[in-house]
């Protein structure tokens, strides 16, 4: 396996007014007194985005927004675009998270939009795939998986910064997290998917865990073949929860 830096992106989702800036503070404080070997990236909602580019000036944490708007502009009431996260400070963006795809019906064509549109801008996209728990236990994990490889991602991508993060949808927010051996297996299978997508240019981009992971899973979850790193919520929160993790990376 490839002994490439790993990936630990925190995703705040809609939480993070008070208290959770100064949670960010803190965690910018102890990395920057204790180095983390790993990519260290915090994904506040995009009004806190201008805020915490503030607070991680000059540190060693990323900065990311959580989804974007595919158009660069226009009557899209309510959106924010690549652009305009990259212009409040931010350096990737998560696209297609399962509570985007499921609460926003957004499709695996809708997030290769918003990936090109990630791209135009310079930002690094996170593209999130995962199955659902009917789909796991259907046998379809790898299947899904696969097929949500080969729609969310544009060729385009070939030869550019991006993470796919493999997060099941049962895991996400539940506590529950599936087997070192499911999770080894499906990262096994979205490599594959990638190195077909995109060739070459497939072998490269990390492929980040997602669900539920902890200080106390973190270990053993990078540790597994092919996983990247790892998008975490609630655990990324508190600055102690998420240097928890950073330090299992
Ligand atoms: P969780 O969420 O760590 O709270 O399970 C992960 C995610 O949704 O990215």
């Amino acid at each position: 396996m490839k002994q490439s830096v790993k990936l630990v992106a925190g995703n705040w989702k809609m939480n993070g007014l008070g208290a959770s800036l100064g949670e960010a503070e803190a965690l910018v404080k102890a990395l920057q007194e204790q180095a983390a070997a790993c990519r260290v990236a915090l994904c506040p909602p995009a009004t806190l985005t201008e805020r915490m580019a503030r607070v991680l000036a000059d540190g060693p944490v990323e900065l990311g927004g959580q989804d974007c708007h595919a158009e660069a502009s226009g009557a899209f009431t309510g959106s924010v675009s690549a652009a305009m996260l990259a212009d409040a400070g931010a350096e990737l963006v998560i696209l297609g998270h399962s509570e985007r795809r499921a609460g926003f019906g957004e499709s695996d064509a809708d997030v290769a939009a918003k990936v090109e549109a990630a791209l135009a801008a310079g930002l690094e996209p996170i593209i999130c795939i995962g199955e659902t728990l009917a789909e796991r236990e259907a046998g379809q994990a790898v299947e899904v998986v696969s097929r949500q490889v080969a729609g969310s991602l544009p060729s385009s991508l070939s030869g550019k910064a991006f993470a796919v993060a493999y997060e099941p949808v049962w895991a996400i927010g539940t506590g529950l997290t599936p087997t070192l051996e499911q999770i080894e297996e499906v990262h096994a299978a979205v490599r594959a998917a990638m190195v077909a997508k995109l060739g070459e240019g497939g072998r490269v981009a990390p492929i980040l865990y997602g669900g539920s992971v902890k200080p106390s899973n973190a270990a053993e979850i990078l540790a597994v073949a092919e996983v990247g790193g790892a998008l975490v919520g609630g655990a990324s929160l508190k600055a102690e929860d998420f240097l928890g993790i950073i330090r299992a990376a």
